[in-house]
């Protein structure tokens, strides 16, 4: 599909069975929905936690990331996301776990939420109702609702922004009206620039899309800033454009992975590299990057993004986004389908026909 394609939406928009490109452009308004159903949900008791854990996997597990990252500067209690059954050992009665899975049916996640609840730990759960909507409502658990009909991996604004909405109302964060205010309004700027009715001449996520095409995605973020996108673009890539992608974080990957830029040449001639950059980075790191570049030459290009926006929020956010239509023009190009995930559907109904969660 040539360039003039991504700018013509009407030839790509009706094969998006589930309307991905929609769920992007509305991210701004469910953010603000979000918003309001962490505001008026149940909250745990207000009591001295030591630490969170927020339980989850993929599209439901980068909400965490989220929490862990934008709060690492402002809680004084650490927060830590798990992706797997069981839950780690200081897990106890001073831990505020969210368990979190769109659908309510990932195994894991009700594994998890079953530890957590042997081990006397306050729960909320955050799901769109199933096995784990069930499971809160018998154990009479804060339950937190949020409206099914999309993707879990096009849902992150109601998958995260009602943990922080309890967080401040358990008091533990304050100030947050205006950080999510900012990241509406900056969304709302920022889906004119990579929409799919912005051509490609000044469209970052078209052209990205267009260098990543028939290339080995190596997405690289910095760590305590911009590795939850770096991140998210992998598993939006994985999802939606059905490629493989890889990411890794500053300062640790200079401490091995520029390494590998020397062989197979044939491999590495179709690695595109980029790189996500926040302003508030260590300046050290901003050295890093700098003499990074002279490493990597055989890569097959680069390209950087630094986050923009008035909040932290914002900014964090702003790079998920252009990775998120980065990944949907991405599928556009290889013409594929971007929102059904059958080998995903398919491993769990395998999963679920053995082992019942
Ligand atoms: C699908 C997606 C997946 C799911 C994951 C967990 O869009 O993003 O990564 O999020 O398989 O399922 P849920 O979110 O239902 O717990």
């Amino acid at each position: 599909m040539s360039q003039a394609q991504l700018d013509n939406p009407g030839t790509y928009l009706p094969d998006d069975t589930m309307q991905m490109f929609r769920a992007a452009w509305e991210l701004p308004a469910q953010c603000a929905a979000a918003w309001r159903i962490g505001r008026d949900a149940p909250v745990p008791p207000a009591k001295p936690y030591r630490n969170i854990v927020v339980t989850g996997l993929g599209g439901s597990a980068i909400g965490g990331d989220l929490l862990r990252v934008f709060t690492a500067g402002r809680l004084e209690i650490p927060v830590i996301v798990n992706r797997d059954y069981r839950l780690p050992r200081f897990v106890d009665d001073a831990t505020l776990v969210f368990a979190v899975s769109y659908s309510g049916n990932t195994e894991e996640t009700l594994s998890a939420y079953d530890d957590a609840r042997g081990r006397g730990a306050a729960v909320v759960a955050l799901t769109t109702g199933g096995r784990l909507g069930e499971r809160a409502r018998r154990d009479m658990v804060p339950l937190i609702t949020i409206p099914a009909g999309t993707a879990p991996r096009a849902a992150t604004g109601y998958l995260f922004l009602p943990t922080l909405a309890v967080l401040e109302r358990l008091g533990l964060l304050d100030g947050m009206d205006a950080e999510v205010d900012g990241l509406v309004r900056h969304l709302e700027v920022l889906r004119r620039r990579y929409g799919p009715d912005a051509p490609s001449a000044r469209n970052p996520a078209k052209q990205l899309a267009h260098n990543l095409y028939e290339r080995l995605p190596v997405i690289w973020g910095v760590t305590g800033t911009t590795e939850v996108a770096a991140q998210r673009w992998k598993g939006q890539i994985n999802e939606n454009a059905k490629a493989p992608a890889y990411w890794n974080a500053f300062p640790e990957l200079n401490h091995n992975e520029i390494v590998g830029f020397e062989q197979p040449v044939g491999v590495l001639r179709g690695i595109w590299l980029v790189v996500l950059r926040d302003p508030e980075d260590h300046p050290r790191v901003n050295l890093r990057v700098e003499i990074t570049r002279s490493f990597v030459g055989t890569a097959a290009g680069m390209s950087e993004f630094t986050a923009s926006g008035p909040t932290r929020l914002a900014r964090l956010y702003s790079l998920i986004y252009l990775g998120d239509y980065t990944s949907l023009y991405l599928a556009v190009l290889y013409g594929t389908d971007p929102g059904p995930v059958r080998v995903i559907d398919r491993l769990k109904a395998e999963l679920g026909a053995k082992s019942p969660a």
